[in-house]
């Protein structure tokens, strides 16, 4: 039997930018919402990865900060619990997260309670090596929402915000959703810059996280043969695909008040269509970078209600089964309104309306319930003259495309015509690479390498104000035309499938398709 390599040191070949955890000094990491979800199954999961991958620094202390009263050893233990669970962390490694779990402690408060910020102040300069963090610290706001400025506020009146002078280094590491529509995020933008000022601010969209979609900067502007067809000249659209598989399961509350349009579009898939389009940047610093994706953002004017509604379809899965699983209809979902017009699909038609792009319409869609779990990017360049081959075999002959797959299966695929051998016909091909197969490195969960950046105090994958700002400005557009049409009911869509006819109709009057979702 062949050993299992371990992860080889970066290959020879390979051009080393800035090492992020070289740059991430020792900090105090807290967690506000510490026996929720997010801090089990996301947070605490990636902290103990970087720790045993030796890539956290060794005195980073962690302190949980919740309502419920427990003991440093209880919370440790809970935590080491749910991290038996987490698939891609199994099994534990005991001494690992031994080490780990020394660095880390409980601190008993309510998020509206001084006292609770006080204890928290004492324990952050009591706890080992509290001198070697120098008051370095991130806050991490695993907590509702409606929390997030409370908790902003109480930190500064206990002293423990960046303050105006600059020096120590505290942070805030926010959560989604960033507001519920474009002034809810401005209130909050508002709540947050009393103590923090944005260069401390750190918006997570986790899907930034993914090495995929870091891989797009890399992709377009690491090479020089795509870019020259990056534009209005050779692409004939962007197709962009976030299908997700699952229901929303226990999430029914939640995804009820929100819908598909808020939970996914305003933000993950704005910041894909952002990398996709985007003009190269200055530079690879984080503000050149955010500067150039708002402005994709700001090139696409926002549409009247009657262009919304053509270029735009919402629906609800009914009931189904996918893979044999029996799927109740959205409406039936537990903690799901009975009546609800919350839309589990959206698909929209946009237009980036500047010089790269403008004509080059740009299809959205995303949903729960469908028949795949994939993200993916499709670019399809316009048709070959009609002169030679087209002519003959019309359709048949397939457009060029770029098929980005962000997940799973991760890797890129370029689709082409060649000839049949022994015929004289010609057939679509593809030229493939998969991450698997062309690094045998572990590719790391999106919160590992956020974690480390917000630590180094790098922005580049976090969310800026302004490009948050105008993606809300596009979704309650979005959402004011839907709220003031006047059909009585969503239409359904069969759950495994990839969304309502009304999906397929909305290319098909474009003359264009979905491009079929591969299972590589
Ligand atoms: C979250 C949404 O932001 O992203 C969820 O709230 C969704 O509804 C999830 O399932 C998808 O993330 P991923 O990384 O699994 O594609």
């Amino acid at each position: 039997m062949n050993p299992v390599p371990s992860p080889p040191p970066l290959d020879v070949e390979a051009c080393a930018l800035a090492p992020v955890a070289a740059k991430a000094a020792p900090s105090a990491i807290v967690i506000f919402g510490a026996t929720g979800d997010l801090t089990h199954r996301k947070i605490v999961p990636a902290l103990y990865q970087l720790a045993k991958q030796g890539r956290l620094p060794e005195e980073t202390a962690v302190f949980g900060y919740a309502r419920r009263p427990k003991s440093d050893l209880e919370f440790r233990a809970g935590l080491r619990a749910a991290l038996e669970q987490v698939a891609h962390v199994r099994p534990v490694h005991a001494e690992a997260w031994e080490k780990l779990a020394a660095r880390i402690w409980y601190v008993q408060g309510d998020l509206d309670d001084p006292a609770g910020y006080a204890r928290l102040r004492e324990r952050l300069a009591s706890v080992p090596g509290a001198a070697l963090l120098e008051d370095r610290a991130l806050y991490y706001l695993a907590t509702a929402p409606s929390f997030f400025g409370v908790v902003a506020d109480h930190l500064a009146t206990a002293g423990l915000a960046p303050g105006n002078q600059g020096g120590a280094s505290r942070r805030l590491i926010v959560e989604k959703p960033f507001g519920e529509d474009l002034a809810s995020a401005q209130e909050l933008n508002r709540a947050l810059h009393r103590a923090f000022p944005e260069e401390t601010l750190f918006r997570i969209d986790h899907y930034l996280g993914k090495e995929t979609v870091q891989n797009l900067l890399y992709f377009r502007f690491g090479n020089s043969i795509y870019e020259p067809l990056w534009n209005r000249r050779y692409v004939d659209h962007v197709q962009i695909t976030v299908a997700e598989r699952l229901g929303v399961e226990t999430r029914g509350d939640y995804y009820d008040a929100t819908g598909a349009a808020r939970d996914m579009l305003q933000n993950h898939m704005f910041q894909l269509l952002s990398l996709v389009a985007m003009e190269p940047p200055a530079s690879l610093d984080a503000h050149a970078i955010h500067d150039e994706k708002v402005k994709v953002l700001r090139s696409i004017p926002t549409p009247s209600s009657e262009e919304i509604l053509a270029a735009s379809v919402r629906a609800q899965y009914g009931a189904g089964t996918i893979g044999g699983r029996a799927i109740l209809p959205y409406r039936r979902e537990p903690r799901v309104q009975p009546s609800s017009r919350t839309e589990t699909f959206v698909a929209w038609k946009l237009e980036v309306d500047n010089w790269r792009w403008s004509g080059v319409p740009f299809y959205l869609r995303t949903g729960k319930a469908l028949a795949r779990q994939v993200t993916e990017i499709n670019i399809v360049f316009r048709p070959p003259p009609s002169v030679l081959f087209a002519a003959v075999c019309g359709a048949k002959l397939g457009r060029n495309g770029l098929r980005i797959r962000i997940q799973p299966n991760e890797g890129i695929h370029l689709q082409f015509n060649a000839k049949t051998p022994g015929l004289p016909a010609i057939q679509r091909a593809d030229l493939h690479f998969r991450y698997g197969e062309e690094f045998a490195r572990y590719l790391p969960e999106a919160y590992e390498r956020l974690l480390l950046d917000a630590l180094a105090g790098d922005s580049t994958l976090f969310t800026r104000r302004d490009e948050v700002e105008e993606a809300w400005r596009l979704v309650d557009a979005l959402r004011a035309a839907w709220k003031n049409e006047s059909r009585a009911d969503l239409p359904l869509y069969e759950p495994g499938s990839m969304g309502p006819e009304e999906s397929d109709a909305l290319l098909a009057r474009d003359g264009r398709e979905w491009q079929p979702v591969h299972y590589d």
